[in-house]
């Protein structure tokens, strides 16, 4: 198992170029199933998570080829098996992104249930009760799901909380779906446009997405089509923190500033000073950052996926900073981690309250989510001494060669065998 070793001091410079975003890449690699066409993406991140989805559609009987362009062509002609196993599941929970295509084009899915993850119990029961609006029947067994539906029909959904991938999922199966079908209180991430972007491309009739209610007029049957897909607002996003954290002053290229607005919002009132360029960010910083709270939402609030990485800027903040988690139960793993900085961290109900320390030592960690692995890459790259970080795997799922990155900025950081 691999480890990074990271000695912390040196403030970062330089420039970086943002990936493409694993959370488009999965849904949109995913809506291969929909057509017996080839999709051709562009800007594919090469990650873990990405290499897990497209096995699971290789064992479906799809094609998945990458080239060395980062550019990956789905093609969905022969899949005859209708299953996504536990194996590939329990790996990554995204592999439920497969349920809705395969009951659209075929009739039929066996999906195994996700289960708890280490963020909480992500459940998938609003996916499966749009599902069942709009015709399939569900049946459990054996820890897997049965969906049927000979052909799924048209139907107004109106989602109790925002679910990404819940949206995404039922987005793709009413593209394909008998009539029309309106989701309401859908969720609004720039991912979830850029899928009805490729479903667009592909001859779906999709409107209002990136808003709450999103239209979707079905057809019989979708096509190829080429799509590029969006920066990862999130790996971007861990980038502008790595400047914030270390003092330094970093430029992303190929990012989607607009995508990053309350993120950005809250490096500003911390003291970042944030130059937005269309497709590139600035971010330098050249004082101790002031405590800022943080709420996470649904998009556009603040990201639950950038709530790790702020809480580490906060741990080395000038102030107390309240920094509350309203998306996901028990998503605070990396606290302890980094009170065996010498964070000063307590937790009380869903919210974390952070009183600043002038600075942070290195020690030995280890994160259970990917996160929280990039919470503590970033607390090492300002704490004293060396840090090793262990289990990278997590972060090896959603952040491309992170170490040569890093280390291209001036960190001293270097990926080790344990
Ligand atoms: N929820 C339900 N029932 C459902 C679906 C969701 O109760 O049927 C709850 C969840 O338990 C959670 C909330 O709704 O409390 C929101 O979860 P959501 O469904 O939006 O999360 P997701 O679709 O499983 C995606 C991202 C996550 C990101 C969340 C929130 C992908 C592949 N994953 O997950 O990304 O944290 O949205 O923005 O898009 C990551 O990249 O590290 C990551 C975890």
């Amino acid at each position: 198992m691999d480890q990074l070793l990271i000695r912390g001091g040196t403030p970062l410079e330089g420039s970086v170029r943002v990936s493409g975003a694993k959370n488009a890449a999965l849904p949109n690699i995913a809506a291969g199933l929909l057509t017996d066409g080839d999709l051709r993406l562009a800007n594919v991140p090469r990650l873990k998570d990405i290499e897990t989805i497209s096995r699971l559609l290789r064992h479906m009987g799809a094609a998945v080829e990458g080239d060395a362009a980062g550019g990956l062509t789905v093609s969905g002609r022969a899949v005859s098996r209708f299953e996504a196993p536990y194996n590939l599941v329990r790996t990554m929970r995204a592999s439920v992104l497969v349920l809705g295509p395969l009951v659209a084009r075929f009739g039929r899915a066996r999906v195994s249930l996700p289960g708890g993850c280490a963020i909480g119990p992500r459940p998938i029961n609003l996916h499966l009760a749009g599902l069942k609006q709009m015709g399939a029947e569900i049946d459990l067994s054996e820890g897997y799901v049965e969906a049927k539906a000979p052909r799924l029909h048209g139907a107004r959904i109106v989602f109790d909380i925002k679910t990404v991938t819940g949206t995404e999922n039922l987005l793709m199966a009413a593209a394909l779906a008998e009539g029309t079908t309106v989701l309401e209180n859908a969720a609004c991430e720039p991912e979830v446009q850029d899928l009805a972007a490729l479903l667009n491309a592909m001859g779906a009739r999709i409107r209002g997405a990136g808003t709450d209610s999103i239209t979707v007029e079905g057809v019989p049957a979708l096509t190829g089509a080429s799509h590029r897909i969006i920066a990862d607002r999130i790996e971007a996003g861990t980038f502008a923190v790595a400047a914030a954290i270390t003092r330094g002053d970093v430029t992303l290229t190929d990012c989607a500033p607009e995508h990053m607005v309350a993120v950005l919002g809250k490096l500003r009132e911390a003291g970042a000073e944030v130059t937005a360029g269309p497709g590139s960010l600035r971010v330098r910083m050249g004082a101790r950052p002031v405590a800022v709270n943080v709420q996470t939402a649904p998009y556009p609030g603040f990201a639950t996926d950038m709530q790790a990485q702020l809480m580490a800027l906060m741990s080395v903040a000038n102030g107390r900073s309240v920094i509350t988690e309203t998306v996901f139960e028990n998503r605070f793993m990396h606290v302890n981690e980094l009170l065996r900085m010498g964070a000063d961290i307590k937790i009380a109900g869903g919210a974390a309250f952070v009183q600043g320390v002038p600075r942070l030592r290195g020690a030995p960690v280890m994160a259970t989510d990917l996160r929280a692995s990039a919470s503590l890459v970033l607390a090492a790259l300002v704490a004293e001494g060396k840090t090793v970080v262990h289990r990278i795997y997590h972060l090896d799922r959603g952040y491309e060669t992170i170490e040569k990155r890093l280390a291209a900025l001036g960190a001293d950081v270097r990926r080790v065998r344990e």
